[in-house]
């Protein structure tokens, strides 16, 4: 007999030996999972008959009711700055996609005059399966799950009917769709096996530019397009691709770098036709996962940390009680606590004693408002995470033969990238402390370049040589990148 379980009031039959987070991934209820449902990360929590139970832990063995966390909003970047582009004018309406490992835009575009008509987002729905990529395509690749690649086309769909409405017209009329994102997220989308994209040298399986039906995946007008921007390598995908094109990088005068980051940190060293990419595997810590108190940057998070009067200060999205952190706040707070000696150079905590009331119990945490804290394994997380970026910029720099002093800009793109403070960054060993004056934060550059695709199919064949005429950097090949990651690892004294 096939157990009821009553999720915010709509009944649905559990399968046998099913788990609560496999019966909410299966009926489309939507509940992240950072850790992928392996019972680490301690985010799946529901209420069980009134009980806090964690979802990915509880094996459905009788009927219940579960009631699952009040959704807040998120904070999704959307804006960019980008230099404009011609529009083909072949087009009245087309859409331009950003699919991000954590969250999706789409934005509808007036292809007579390339402004934007309407902009929507939402989380990822593929965060049901883990925070980072490697899991999610670990787990497709175990177990051949299509509903990766459904559940996305599903909220795009919605997305777009949701632009398409607020402009006032029919999905039907749209006759175009560009997309970019990460070489990870590419595949997933696309339906292609992520075999290669799991197994060394890690690389795509499709590195091309792409021009599909559209029909196959949205409901768009017949016979409309789908641009996919070209990938790079390795996990540089076409979302950097999107980047260069909106950044018009072939075109820069200086040294110049990019800087994508998310749960890869993924960036580009260029000047003129020179260019370079890496992508260094941060972890999520800096999306809020893998982090203690860790959550989106969504109301209630703490998203920034500062000094005053020899004490720490936060402030939090929607003024109220701090509910969790997210990665702006993690990265101010652990530069405020090594600033105040709380975090040794080596990453250890230690106890100030003016400062004592702020710990937890056993020491090995900082409280930093309400019931939200750091611990001493969430500064290990951004240690790790801080190494990798670092040496991705160190190591690219080297091989180009550029002193980091030569870098004339830095040009953060992604949500990240615009919430952090440079500063933070700098103070903390991610960036080198040379380039905090150089840095200019451009939004979500990535969607900037799939509305240039989308306007343009001059701009859509050039992706090709951007992405062909940038080198990819295998940063595990070099003999050493261990023994540079390890000396990152400590933060500046
Ligand atoms: S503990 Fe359940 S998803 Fe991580």
């Amino acid at each position: 007999m096939a157990y009821v379980v009553t999720v915010d009031g709509k009944a649905a039959a559990a399968a046998p030996g099913e788990t609560l987070l496999e019966l909410l991934r299966r009926g489309g209820w939507q509940l992240d999972a950072p850790c992928g449902g392996q019972g680490r990360c301690g985010k799946c929590r529901v209420l069980v008959d009134g009980k806090e139970c964690l979802a990915c832990q509880t094996v459905v063995d009788r009927d219940m009711a579960v009631q699952l966390p009040h959704e807040t909003a998120e904070r999704i970047l959307t804006g960019g700055k980008a230099g404009a582009v011609v529009p083909d004018g072949t087009d009245r309406y087309v859409l331009a996609i950003d699919v991000g490992t954590t969250t999706l835009v789409c934005y509808l575009l007036d292809g007579h005059t390339g402004a934007t008509l309407a902009t929507a987002s939402a989380g990822n729905p593929q965060r049901q399966y883990g925070a980072d990529l490697i899991s999610r395509l670990q787990y497709v690749r175990s177990t051949g799950d299509k509903s990766l690649k459904t559940s996305c086309w599903d909220t795009l769909e919605r997305l777009a009917r949701q632009t398409a409405a607020e402009a006032g017209i029919a999905l039907t009329d749209i006759t175009g769709v560009s997309v970019v994102g990460n070489s990870g997220m590419h595949h997933l989308l696309l339906g292609i096996s992520p075999e290669s994209l799991c197994t060394p040298p890690y690389n795509p399986q499709v590195l091309d530019a792409l021009e599909l039906p559209a029909g196959d995946y949205l409901p768009l007008a017949p016979g409309a397009w789908l641009r996919v921007l070209p990938n790079i390598g390795g996990f540089v995908g076409a979302d950097t691709v999107g980047c260069l094109s909106a950044e018009n990088f072939d075109q820069v005068e200086d040294w110049t770098l990019l800087l994508d980051i998310g749960t890869n940190g993924e960036m580009v060293l260029g000047k003129g036709e020179k260019r370079m990419a890496c992508s260094t595997a941060a972890g999520p810590a800096f999306e809020g996962a893998r982090i203690a108190c860790g959550m989106h940057g969504a109301e209630g998070a703490i998203d920034h940390v500062r000094l005053e009067n020899g004490d720490i200060r936060c402030s939090v999205i929607g003024g109220g009680r701090a509910a969790g952190i997210c990665g702006s706040g993690v990265l101010d707070a652990v530069a405020a606590l090594l600033k105040l000696g709380v975090i040794a150079p080596n990453g250890r905590l230690r106890v100030q004693e003016a400062l004592a009331g702020r710990y937890g119990e056993d020491k090995r945490s900082f409280i930093l408002q309400d019931a939200v804290y750091l611990s001493q394994k969430d500064v290990r997380e951004v240690q790790l995470a801080k190494s990798a970026i670092r040496t991705g910029v160190d190591f690219l720099a080297r091989e180009m033969g550029v002193g980091i002093s030569d870098i004339r800009r830095v040009i953060l793109a992604g949500a990240f990238g615009n919430y952090m403070r440079p500063e933070s960054a700098c103070a903390i060993g991610m960036l080198p402390p040379e380039l905090l004056e150089k840095i200019t934060a451009v939004g979500n550059a990535a969607g900037e370049g799939a509305k240039r695709c989308a306007l343009s199919r001059a701009e859509f064949r050039r992706s090709t040589e951007l992405a062909r005429g940038t080198t990819f950097l295998e940063l595990a090949t070099l003999p050493d990148f261990q023994s540079q990651y390890l000396k990152n690892l400590d933060f500046p004294k």
